[in-house]
């Protein structure tokens, strides 16, 4: 298994942003400005097993950090089949995850994915991380980061890796600083291929479409009924920069 541990920190991509756009989506939690600004200190590691089943540690989670995780559930397997439809599988070579939680995207992923195909899967909270990686221990091609996903570029970098196939995405985006979420975004249109797209779970379905439009050329909403809280999907595609400089 290629699990392993995020080490570097500082220059985040997209933290040299400083304004908020006035007509940005609700206040980001305190925890999203930490993730950004805290670069210095690396999320502490994994040193206990993960108790109880999925469905617990993602309660757990959602109710100690809130909108820092987002939902109280793990995804579906309809919401990821959704998020997964149209992958070429045949011709991808990585897909980076981002928050992972309990990895039920991951599972499906590995299901579909060629074992030549690498797929990074990044998350930010040790619990579920560990989670994650006791899951995946026997996966040789998943490689599970303890890390922050506005460190993205640093994250690829150190593994050597400059393009990618398609970047999925759990993160609570919305909620992050724009500052934050221009730097995920950012990194990840850089890295995606021509072809690629970037994907996006949400359960408040089409709440955030015109967020996605300020990003991206191309948005598509896919809607997941099957889902607890029932939810859905943005398939993205053509970058237009990062919602600061774009104001
Ligand atoms: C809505 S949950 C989605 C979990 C999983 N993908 C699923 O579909 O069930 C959001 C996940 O993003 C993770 N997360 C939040 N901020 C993050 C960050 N900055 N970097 C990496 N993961 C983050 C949370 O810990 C949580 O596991």
């Amino acid at each position: 298994m290629m699990s392993s541990m995020a080490t570097t920190q500082n220059s985040q991509p997209g933290a040299a942003a400083t304004a908020t756009a006035a007509s940005a989506p609700p206040p980001e939690p305190a925890a999203h400005s930490a993730a950004l600004n805290a670069s210095p200190h690396p999320p502490p590691p994994p040193t206990r097993a993960a108790q109880g089943p999925d469905w617990w540690l993602m309660m757990k989670a959602f109710l100690t950090q809130g909108k820092k995780i987002a939902s109280f559930a793990p995804s579906s397997r309809f919401m990821a089949r959704k998020l997964l439809d149209g992958i070429d599988w045949a011709n991808t070579q990585t897909i980076v995850e981002l928050g992972a939680g309990t990895g039920p995207i991951t599972t499906v992923m590995t299901k579909l994915a060629r074992p030549e195909t690498k797929l990074i899967v990044i998350e930010l909270d040790p619990i579920l991380c560990s989670r994650l990686r006791e899951r995946f221990r026997n996966a040789a091609n998943v490689d599970v980061i303890l890390g922050d996903a506005t460190r993205l570029g640093e994250l690829l970098a150190e593994r050597g890796i400059r393009q990618v196939d398609h970047v999925i995405s759990g993160l609570p985006l919305p909620s992050f600083p724009a500052a934050a979420r221009d730097a995920v975004l950012e990194v990840a249109a850089r890295t995606i291929v021509p072809n690629g797209t970037f994907r996006q779970i949400t359960v408040m379905p089409l709440v955030y479409y015109k967020l996605y439009r300020r990003y991206f050329d191309d948005v598509r909403f896919r809607f997941v009924p099957f889902n607890l809280p029932p939810g859905g999907v943005y398939v993205c595609r053509g970058y237009r920069g990062t919602l600061l400089a774009t104001k």
